[in-house]
């Protein structure tokens, strides 16, 4: 290990006094609602069937008033696309089928002039085999200094024909490739923890570091807001890159601390991180004020983890108070459809962050994993990589109770584009149109998140549904224009309506997103209900409506509820909001 990034516990966090501090007015990220986008799959501009920037920018006004705060946008960067963008060959340029730096310009200005705030994805754990460095050190042969930016060694066995450790790639197979060297013959291996399209930076070097922080301020010069870091637990690996002795490594993953995830050297890296966005957040929101005000006046730039921890009190150290601002809580996301366990993964969830102060985070769906209308569909146990429909009908009701529920809780959450509109995943794409590159390494995940990922209908008819003039990089299913925005809109009851109406209420008061704690009232079996303020939510997640007191006026809901007498029924699989003001 350098001295750099030691393998020494990271400092137990003192949040007193970082607390002290906390404006939360200049923190719009605490309660922040933040939406991803999934450029290849939300609106093409040009008609080439793949989504693109200037597609984003014409729909901003879209998602200003679906009502969210901010934008994640997964990786729009110069890539060969071996994983959908997450294999970076230039961490500065666009990649043509996305558009130029002059579109992501315009973005970032169009959202800010309407109060949205831009959040982009940073690959720092491996970049594409397509970066020139990695080009150059392949070129180079053995020896070559750039191949020490990368995990380069030789093999084991008579002939070096040996992977150099048992590492298994998340996406299946061995973490290493063997390389042909100029010369012709069989060469050194390399690390990569994903695709072998993906090769794993060396953070041992400085000169990635240095990039890095050049990076970090080449976007938050074009004006982002923060930034999402990928794989954000895995940088740093144990000195030695030692053998992890199993072949269980799937199980082991999120579940144990392992050679090559979640070592603390990572955060000696976050702490330099956070100087650098710090220096930018206090300088004015470049627009200024918006006209909706709600601490908008600052500019706070946050960092958000993907980190995947055996713990919430893992993942609780990724947002200490010098570190990163928010991670997501993938522990929430795995949780079923079921009270109980809701309630005690809450409970973990708010007890891990408050000793650090950072807000909690909340996430249902995203880019990786089986939507959580397909999820909830399907019996309990399956996992997040589910290629079966289910019972759709009773998918869409949890998964509208289940947005609820999360947009009641404190802290900030996380929408995936379409969840919106209640999409299903798409369960039964032909085998010839994915592109998960997990799918074709097999073994490893099912690799089964093309499912989630078909682009999105705006409109009734037309090509694409409204998403391009020119089809579709993956195939929409037929009737796909009925679970459109232009279907949804206007259109009571309907799911696109519900989020927008929770929004609105979210932003008209700000204290349903804030602080860190729920007070629990009492509640019959397999139903959730809480006070926040002058607000109750009452969740049902049994599949029998519930009788339960009436809480005031009821604000919102996801069923049709009944109040008389002072009671309220609830039905099956339903959330409600009560305000008490
Ligand atoms: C997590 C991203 O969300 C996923 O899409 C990607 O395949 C891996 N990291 C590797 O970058």
């Amino acid at each position: 290990m350098s001295q750099q990034h030691s393998t020494a516990p990271a400092p137990t966090p003192t949040t007193d006094a970082a607390l002290a501090t906390v404006d939360r007015r200049r923190d719009w990220w605490r309660d922040a609602v933040i939406y991803q986008v999934y450029p290849r799959s939300f609106a093409d501009s040009n008609g080439d069937g793949m989504g693109d920037l200037e597609g984003i920018r014409s729909r901003l006004p879209y998602l200003r008033d679906l009502g969210v705060d901010a934008v994640w946008l997964s990786p729009f960067y110069a890539s060969p696309q071996a994983d959908a963008g997450y294999d970076v060959a230039d961490y500065r340029a666009v990649d043509p089928m996305f558009g130029t730096l002059l579109d992501a310009d315009a973005l970032i200005r169009d959202a800010h002039e309407l109060g949205l705030r831009i959040i982009v994805d940073l690959v720092p754990n491996h970049s594409s085999d397509q970066h020139e460095w990695f080009k150059r050190a392949l070129a180079e042969g053995p020896g070559s200094p750039l191949r020490d930016r990368y995990h380069f060694r030789p093999g084991k066995g008579e002939n070096g024909e040996l992977p150099p450790n048992d590492w298994e790639s998340i996406f299946g197979g061995p973490a290493w490739t063997r390389v042909t060297e100029p010369d012709g013959t069989p060469g050194e291996w390399y690390l990569h923890l994903f695709a072998p399209e993906q090769p794993d930076f060396n953070w041992e070097h400085p000169a990635v570091g240095d990039e890095f922080r050049s990076i970090l301020r080449f976007w938050l010069d074009m004006g982002v807001d923060g930034f999402r870091i990928d794989v954000a637990h895995g940088m740093v690996k144990a000195e030695g890159l030692p053998d992890l002795g199993s072949h269980d490594e799937l199980r082991l993953l999120g579940n144990d601390v392992t050679p090559f995830f979640d070592q603390d050297g990572v955060h000696d890296i976050y702490r330099q991180w956070r100087l650098i966005l710090d220096e930018y957040s206090d300088a004015l929101w470049p627009e200024g004020p918006s006209e909706e005000g709600r601490g908008r006046e600052t500019g706070g730039r946050i960092f958000v983890a993907e980190a995947w921890t055996p713990t919430v009190e893992r993942t609780a150290n990724y947002v200490r108070p010098d570190e990163l601002h928010q991670a997501f809580n993938f522990q929430y996301l795995g949780t079923h459809w079921d009270a109980a366990e809701l309630r005690e993964v809450i409970d973990r969830t708010l007890e891990s962050m408050r000793p650090v102060g950072a807000p909690a985070t909340w996430v249902l769906s995203n880019h990786d994993v089986t939507r959580h209308a397909t999820r909830f569909a399907n019996p309990p146990g399956l996992g997040t990589q589910i290629r079966l429909a289910g019972d759709r009908e009773l998918g869409l009701r949890r998964a509208r109770a289940a947005t609820l529920l999360m947009l009641a809780l404190p802290g900030s959450a996380y929408v995936y584009q379409g969840e919106e509109l209640g999409l299903p995943d798409v369960v039964d794409l032909p085998d010839e149109v994915r592109q998960d590159p997990a799918y074709f390494r097999g073994a490893g995940q099912d690799g089964y998140r093309d499912g989630c990922r078909v682009p999105i209908p705006w409109t009734r008819e037309g090509s694409s549904y409204g998403f391009g003039d020119g089809g579709s990089w993956l195939p929409q299913p037929e009737g796909w224009g009925e679970l459109s925005v232009q279907a949804q809109t206007g259109v009571p009851g309907s799911t696109l309506e519900l989020y927008r109406a929770a929004l609105a209420v979210r932003r008209a008061h700000p204290d349903l997103g804030a602080g860190d704690a729920v007070e629990w009232l009492r509640a019959p079996e397999g139903v959730l209900a809480f006070r926040r303020g002058e607000f109750v939510c009452v969740a049902n997640t049994t599949g029998e409506p519930v009788t339960v007191p009436a809480h005031g006026r009821v604000l919102i809901a996801s069923g049709e509820v009944a109040v008389a007498d002072g009671e309220a029924r609830v039905p099956a699989d339903t959330t409600v909001w009560w305000t008490t003001g």
